[in-house]
């Protein structure tokens, strides 16, 4: 598979997932939009990739920057988004503004991005959102979590028919070791994988390097469409 000519905008590019992606779509010859809140990060990483990757600095709740940043970007051929800023904590003690953090992020967010990318998007292209396996497997303090990747999901399936033939899809993770955990001390982290390597078949959490291959297989592939690819080493299972 060869990305020739062919344009990506990631949402939330700048790391985790979304930056492993942008790379490997680089090493295929593609250019890469990488865009986030934080031009400097952002810019660091377009550095780091070369000149196939530009940045562009928004926040998925702005609807007119949404649009904007669109507008500039003009026509291309896949739109990603891993943006997510989530707290997880229980419901008691989480507070409004936490909420409004990660309704931006994970479902304003992709409507708007959905709504201003879909004039500029090729017919033969894609949308790939990614949702999470706190959908499925219900855990104390992911409440928001589990909600807004049923969602995420939800919304992807009914834009793929509204949206066709443009093919959207979703990429649904377990626990991958991405700088998302970085609020934790290495101790504690480490503590975390340990702890949920345990009770997984695959015995270890995921890399963000195999959910960009995820990705790159459904953007790739010009039959998968309104499907949820479960990367999550069998834990909705286990
Ligand atoms: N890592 C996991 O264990 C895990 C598990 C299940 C599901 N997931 C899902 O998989 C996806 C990728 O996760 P990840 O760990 O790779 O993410 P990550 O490293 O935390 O990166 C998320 C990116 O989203 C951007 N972002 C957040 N809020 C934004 C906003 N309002 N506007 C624009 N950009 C925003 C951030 O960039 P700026 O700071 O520059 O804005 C950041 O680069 C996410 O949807 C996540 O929920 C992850």
């Amino acid at each position: 598979m060869t990305y020739q000519g062919k344009k990506v905008v990631i949402l939330g590019g700048g790391s985790g997932m979304g930056l492993a992606l942008a790379q490997k779509i680089v090493n295929l010859g593609g250019h890469v939009v990488i865009a986030g809140r934080n031009e400097a990060k952002l810019q660091a990483v377009a550095d780091r990739l070369g000149a196939a990757v530009s940045v562009a600095a928004f926040d998925l709740g702005d609807e007119a920057a949404v649009k904007q940043a669109f507008e500039r970007i003009g026509g291309f051929d896949h739109l990603v988004s891993t943006a997510a800023e989530l707290t997880f904590a229980p419901v008691l003690e989480l507070t409004t503004a936490q909420v409004q953090a990660m309704l931006v992020s994970k479902f304003w967010g992709p409507f708007y991005a959905a709504k201003y990318a879909a004039p500029h998007l090729a017919k033969t292209g894609s949308i790939t959102f990614f949702s999470g396996l706190a959908a499925y497997r219900p855990a104390p303090g992911a409440s928001i979590v589990a909600s807004l990747n049923a969602a995420l999901e939800g919304f992807a399936m009914t834009l793929a028919l509204e949206l066709k033939p443009v093919r959207v899809n979703v990429v649904s993770p377990g626990v991958v070791d991405t700088p998302t955990w970085a609020f934790l001390g290495a101790s504690d982290r480490q503590g975390l994988f340990d702890s949920v390597a345990a009770g997984l078949p695959v015995g270890r959490v995921g890399q963000a390097d195999e959910l960009a291959d995820a990705a790159l297989a459904m953007m790739g592939n010009g039959f998968i469409n309104a499907t949820v690819l479960h990367v999550d080493g069998g834990g909705r299972v286990a």
